[in-house]
């Protein structure tokens, strides 16, 4: 059995297997040297010889246990057809968000247009190094993607003074995303990813009151739905307040968690296998320094079904020898 298959399903406590968010992505210069030359993003994820190569950069270099495919939760919102750009410095900029065209939108349309995903996940899942390793295809929540649809930006620290205005706009988006997310998971699925990951980035902009609107009810549904294709499901829910509220209403396989909550108090509350936690800033800082966090969360967990990641994705400045020296840490505890 894979080793991440080993904690997710076996609930095993013996072994601590690794991956990366953004493992494959700007502080590896061979990607740099990649994105260069393909100064649009959509696009180069629509490679799928390039998209392919560049998810499995990071495993050539570490003894990672799973590829995460190069791509982006916003392919849902290309996928059906609004616009989307990435501006340097910035980030994400996506045009109107049109219902109208929506009605027009098929299933086979929508994968037509980003089949080339799907290629890049066979590629991966079939590519001889991902022999004992997972192949993890992603989506982004439902909550996360309303905000890219609606706030067209990253919100940063804030959402648009009238993002909650048009209730019925909303429900009608929010369903639309909501069936599409599960063709697009059904898709990688019947490509050989083999884990899914559902990210939640901007799921600490809620309060408590909204959160079974916009988060509990919308990924339970497609947690069950993704159990119901028999493939693992992780969660990640970034700045929840309540993860075991999140955990006990959701049920996903395992949840990732923030650098923001207090590993130990996870560990004794929260049952299901438990996923990432090291701040990513402290791969900035010395190897020393990152022993003693690495070994910290190890140590926590040690009688806990434990995966090994950080608490958000490596950050773009991180010298790659310290990614060594972490892997090589977590792989010799
Ligand atoms: O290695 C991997 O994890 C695989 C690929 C991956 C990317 N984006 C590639 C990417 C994954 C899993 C994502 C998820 C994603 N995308 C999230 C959820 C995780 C998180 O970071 O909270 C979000 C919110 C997005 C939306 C997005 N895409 C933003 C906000 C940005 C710009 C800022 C940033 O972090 O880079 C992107 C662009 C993006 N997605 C890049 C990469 C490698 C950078 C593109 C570049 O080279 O300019």
């Amino acid at each position: 059995m894979k080793p991440l298959n080993k904690v997710l399903l076996n609930k095993d406590v013996s072994i601590n297997p690794i991956w990366i968010m953004r493992q494959a992505g700007r502080y590896l210069p061979e990607f740099r040297q990649i994105r260069k030359k393909n100064p649009n993003f959509i696009n180069l994820c629509l490679n799928e010889t390039l998209s392919s190569e560049i998810t499995l950069q990071p495993l050539k270099r570490y003894d990672l246990d799973a590829a995460i495919i190069f791509s982006d939760i916003l392919m849902l919102p290309y996928g059906l057809g609004q616009k989307v750009e990435f501006k340097k410095n910035f980030g994400p900029i996506l045009g109107e968000f049109d219902l109208n065209l929506i009605k027009k939108l098929n299933e086979n349309s929508f994968t037509e247009k980003i089949y080339n995903v799907y290629k890049a996940i066979e590629k991966v899942s079939n590519h001889i190094i991902l022999k004992n390793k997972n192949s993890i295809g992603f989506i982004g929540a439902p909550w996360t993607l309303l905000v890219y649809i609606i706030n067209q930006q990253s919100p940063k620290k804030e959402l648009k003074k009238n993002f909650f205005e048009d209730n019925t706009k909303i429900k009608k988006i929010l369903s639309v995303i909501n069936k599409f997310l599960k063709i697009h998971v059904k898709n990688q699925i019947e490509s050989g990813a083999n884990v899914i990951q559902i990210f939640d980035s901007w799921a600490g902009l809620l309060e408590e009151k909204d959160l079974e609107k916009y988060i509990y009810a919308p990924t339970f549904s497609l947690v069950r739905y993704i159990k119901s294709l028999n493939t693992p499901v992780i969660c990640f829910p970034r700045q929840i307040k309540n993860y075991k509220k999140f955990c006990d209403i959701v049920n996903p396989d395992a949840v990732n968690i923030d650098y923001d909550v207090d590993p130990k108090v996870i560990s004794k509350t929260i049952q299901i296998p438990i996923q990432g936690g090291l701040d990513p800033k402290i791969l900035l800082t010395d190897k020393e320094n990152l022993k003693k966090e690495a070994l910290k969360y190890l140590d926590i967990f040690k009688d806990h079904p434990y995966i090994f990641n950080l608490g958000h994705g490596v950050l773009p400045e991180t010298d790659p020898n310290m990614v060594d020296y972490l892997v090589k840490t977590v792989k010799n505890y």
